[in-house]
């Protein structure tokens, strides 16, 4: 089973939108997968609950007062934190993860409050001893925007260049009212988004 945590300690910063995403792409590969939920908001269990019966099915795992059992041949596990983790508590999560992705914004204040958490994660030993890889992700870039070129920059400097940038998307709030995510409908309308997704895939299953 490859296992992956969502998480940073800043609120609103898109780990419940990577977490459900990266769900549907693992499932859609054909991947027995299972989404965790250590929220105690609920948020990736209530879009579970929204998720049509004639998709690539996903387990739900309600994680918010511990972290339990996975079933029997789950093959991907991703887990959705929440905001304002504490590092013990990040540090149990990560504990049942093979690798951890961060998502960032491009604003001043997740900036600062990002490299704060990405500091904190590099203390931890499987992290800092480079046994358990960091990537982070540049989410709700907008192209040529500033702020974003700005987040790069930042994220090179603390020694987390992103592997990937996501657009600012309409479609990511769409697909979730209907229980689906960036991999789960036919056709072209998704394509340039799934493209911002390949770079983080791909990173994930060279470590599958
Ligand atoms: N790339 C994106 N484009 C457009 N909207 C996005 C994108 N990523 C996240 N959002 C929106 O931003 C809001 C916050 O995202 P999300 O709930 O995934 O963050 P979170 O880190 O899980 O928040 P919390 O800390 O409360 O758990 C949601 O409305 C989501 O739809
Ligand atoms: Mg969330």
């Amino acid at each position: 089973m490859l296992s992956v945590l969502v998480t940073n300690a800043k609120g609103g910063a898109g780990k419940t939108t990577l977490a459900v995403t990266l769900a549907t792409a693992f499932a859609s590969e054909g991947h027995k997968t299972a989404l965790a939920d250590v929220d105690r908001q609920g948020s990736a269990l209530g879009w579970l609950a929204l998720r049509p019966g004639d998709r690539p099915p996903i387990a739900g795992l309600d994680w918010h007062k511990s972290a339990g059992k996975v079933q029997d041949g789950v093959e991907r596990l991703v887990i959705d934190a929440p905001a304002g983790a504490r590092l013990k508590h990040v540090d149990e999560l990560q504990g049942r993860a093979d690798l951890v992705v961060v998502p960032v914004q491009p604003s001043l204040f997740d900036e600062r409050s990002t490299g704060d958490f990405l500091a904190r994660l590099d203390r931890l030993k499987p992290i800092r001893k480079g046994r358990k890889a960091v990537l982070v992700v540049a989410n709700r870039t907008k192209p040529r925007g500033r702020a974003s070129q700005r987040l790069v920059d930042f994220l090179k400097r603390e020694g987390f260049p992103p592997v990937a940038s996501l657009s600012e998307r309409a479609a990511y709030q769409e697909l979730a009212i209907d229980g689906l995510g960036a991999f789960d409908p036919e056709g072209r309308r998704l394509v340039e988004i799934r493209r911002d997704w390949e770079p983080l895939l791909r990173a994930i299953s060279e470590r599958a």
